[in-house]
């Protein structure tokens, strides 16, 4: 992460950034309920343009994932949209960014069965690459991926996050870069922060959504530019896990992670160990269209300070 930035946003108003904060005792920081968000903006150097990519879809999920762990929130999109477009404009950030909305229950009582009220901190830091190498060593992690029969792993809620740390402190000490986890039954589910795709047979796969993933914003920009841009399919099924060993092509994805080609699993190289020709592609492709240069059309790409966009 880069700078720290002058201001947050508490409840939609502009906070010093050190005054962004929430009681020890509430129900969020007693019993770990909150939702979250994760996104990117992407400074174009030819266009003087900063995007920020699929704002509304992911505040879009941020009340789906409110719904799902009962917390009572804010859920106009376009606001909460506008509130981030906001934040960013207020601190005039002209650079490749990382940005977080967090809802917390900051109740009086902080029991753990209260569902309000719902508070929301927006953050906007200035980040570069995710991962500082070209290729990942991943493990398959020895924990299992949260089920939706105990933890509901298609939204990003707070506590979730548990089970990918734990996954990446064993991966850590093991000597990888990332950590994959398995679902209960054994199938890829996806990473610590990051779904999975492979290339086998020719043929580019994901684990669909019943698979003890987070329904992830890249993946389905991934699935769309594939099939897209590229005109070829894409299968979402189950995966098993030396299928990975012997497939022609792996890469992980996510709003952070961005498209990221992983190099071996389990210390089996993927193929040569270089990032596959698909994987090139659709790296290149995510990284133009993050800049409103591909898939234009979609309106993926929000220009944060065209005068059309500051005047909404
Ligand atoms: C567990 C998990 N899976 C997948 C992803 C990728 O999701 P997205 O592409 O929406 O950022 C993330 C990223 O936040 C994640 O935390």
């Amino acid at each position: 992460m880069g700078a720290k930035p002058t201001y947050l946003l508490h409840d939609g108003e502009l906070v010093p950034y050190a005054d962004a904060q929430l009681h020890v005792l509430s129900t969020s920081t007693k019993y770990g309920v909150g939702v979250f968000e994760g996104f990117r903006a992407y400074f174009d150097d030819e266009a003087g343009e900063l995007y920020a990519f699929r704002v509304a879809d992911h505040m879009r999920r941020l009340v789906a994932s409110m719904r799902v762990v009962g917390i009572d929130g804010p859920a106009d999109v376009d606001q909460l949209e506008e509130q981030l477009l906001g934040l960013i404009r207020a601190n005039d950030l002209h650079e490749d960014l990382h940005m977080r909305a967090q809802v917390f229950v900051d109740s009086p009582d902080g029991k753990p069965d209260d569902t309000g009220p719902a508070t929301v901190f927006m953050a906007a830091i200035p980040m570069g690459r995710y991962f500082d190498r070209p290729g990942l060593n991943v493990q398959i992690s020895s924990w299992a991926r949260i089920s939706d029969r105990s933890m509901p792993p298609r939204v990003k809620s707070i506590a979730n996050y548990q089970n990918g740390r734990l996954a990446l402190l064993e991966a850590r000490r093991n000597g990888y870069d990332a950590a994959l986890l398995p679902t209960v039954d054994g199938h890829v589910s996806e990473g610590a922060g990051y779904n999975v795709f492979m290339v086998r047979d020719g043929k580019l796969c994901t684990p669909p959504v019943t698979e003890s993933i987070l329904e992830g914003i890249t993946r389905d920009s991934v699935l769309q530019l594939a099939r897209t841009e590229l005109g070829i399919d894409v299968t979402e099924r189950p995966i098993d896990r030396t299928e990975l060993y012997s497939a022609e092509e792996v890469f992980v994805c996510g709003s952070a992670a961005e498209v990221s080609p992983v190099s071996s699993v389990d210390r089996i190289p993927v193929a040569d160990g270089e990032p596959g020709e698909l994987t090139r592609q659709l790296q290149d492709l995510y990284r133009r269209a993050v800049r409103n240069r591909v898939a234009a059309d979609r309106g993926w790409a929000q220009p944060v300070y065209a005068p059309a966009a500051v005047a909404r």
